[in-house]
C-alpha cells in the first residue's frame, strides 16, 4: 500500500555526467516494492518546487533496509536532490503505480531489457529478481556518449550486457533497436519516448511474423505527472485498443504497460 514516508539519506554521490546514486535507508516491504513501481519525491524542504518528482527503485537490498534510486540532476527539483547530505532526510508518497509483470517468467527463459538513459534503473531490480529466478538476462543500454554510461558493471553481473552510444564514444556507435534480435521470450524497456516507439514498431513487427520465440514485452513511460495518484490526469496516455475511447493513467494504470498497449 502506497504511504508516505520520511527516509534518511545514507549516500548521495555523482557516479556519471550529471547522474546521482541516492541511498536511502528504511525498512521496505519487498512484497510491496516491486520492480517498476516508482517513488514520488518531494525534492526540497519548503513548497518550491511545488510538484514532486518520480523516481523509480533501481533497487533494494535482500534484507529490505537499503533502497537505490539512480537519477539525472538537470532540472529546478532533481538539481535540489542533488544537493542533499547523507543524515538528511527525503519524503515520498511509495511505493506508487504498477510493477512489470514477471509470474509468466520460467527458470530458463531468456528476457531482454532495453534501457535508455535514466530510463534504465527500474531494470537493474528487474534483473536482479528475475536472474534469482533463473533467468537468463541479457541487457542492450542506451546512452548519448561515455560520459553519460552508468551501471555497466552492475549490469554485466546479471548476464551479457551490450553498451550503445550515439556519438560512439563507448560500446556500439548508434541506438539500442541496432542490437536488437528475436532471441528472447519477454521483453521489458525504459527510456525516452523515440526509442520506445522504436522498440515498440521492432516488437510488434517481430510478434508478427511468428518467427521468434517472442512471448510477451512491457515497457515503462517516463511521462511528466503532478499528483501522481490518479487525481489530476497531467500523465495520461492513449491506449491503442479500439474498443476503448479512454486514456491511460500513466501513475495509476502504469507506468508499466504491455508494450502493445500504448499508442506512442
Ligand atoms: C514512473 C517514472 C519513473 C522515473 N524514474 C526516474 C528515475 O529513476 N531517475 C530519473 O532521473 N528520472 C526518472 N523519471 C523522470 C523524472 O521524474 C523527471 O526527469 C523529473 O521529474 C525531472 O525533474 P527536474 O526537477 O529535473 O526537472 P524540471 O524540468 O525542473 O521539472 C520537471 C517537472 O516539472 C513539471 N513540468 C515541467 N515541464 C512540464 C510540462 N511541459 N508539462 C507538464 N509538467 C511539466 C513536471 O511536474 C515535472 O515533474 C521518471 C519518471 C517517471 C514518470
Ligand atoms: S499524475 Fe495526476 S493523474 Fe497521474
Amino acid at each position: 500500500m502506497p504511504s508516505q514516508v520520511q527516509l534518511e539519506i545514507k549516500a548521495n554521490d555523482l557516479i556519471a555526467d550529471k547522474i546521482y546514486k541516492l541511498v536511502l535507508a528504511g525498512n521496505f516491504d519487498l512484497d510491496d516494492y516491486l520492480p517498476g513501481k516508482f517513488l514520488h519525491i518531494k525534492c526540497s524542504d519548503n513548497s518550491v518546487p511545488l510538484l514532486r518528482r518520480p523516481m523509480s527503485v533501481c533497487n533494494i537490498d535482500d534484507a529490505g533496509t537499503e533502497m537505490v534510486v539512480l537519477y539525472r540532476a538537470d532540472g529546478a527539483g532533481t538539481n535540489l536532490l542533488a544537493a542533499k547530505k547523507p543524515g538528511q532526510e527525503i519524503d515520498m508518497l511509495a511505493p506508487l503505480g504498477v510493477h512489470f509483470p514477471t509470474e509468466e517468467v520460467k527458470e530458463g527463459d531468456k528476457i531482454v531489457l532495453i534501457g535508455g538513459g535514466i530510463g534504465v534503473p527500474p531494470l537493474y531490480y528487474l534483473g536482479r529478481k528475475l536472474k534469482a529466478r533463473g533467468a537468463v538476462i541479457k541487457s542492450i543500454l542506451g546512452f548519448n556518449s561515455a560520459k553519460d554510461v552508468f551501471y555497466e558493471k552492475e549490469f554485466q553481473e546479471l548476464g551479457l550486457t551490450a553498451i550503445t552510444t550515439i556519438d560512439g564514444s563507448y560500446g556500439h556507435k548508434g541506438l539500442v533497436t541496432d542490437l536488437m534480435d528475436t532471441s528472447y521470450d519477454v521483453l521489458y524497456t525504459c527510456g525516452p519516448t523515440p526509442m520506445l516507439k522504436a522498440v515498440q514498431k521492432i516488437y510488434l513487427s517481430n510478434a508478427a511474423d511468428g518467427a521468434s520465440r517472442v512471448r510477451s514485452g512491457y515497457m515503462s513511460l517516463e511521462e511528466r505527472m503532478a499528483c501522481g495518484i490518479g487525481a489530476c490526469l497531467a500523465c495520461v496516455s492513449k491506449s491503442t485498443d479500439p474498443n476503448c475511447t479512454s486514456y491511460n493513467r500513466v501513475c495509476t494504470e502504469g507506468p508499466v504497460f504491455p508494450i502493445h498497449a500504448i499508442e506512442l
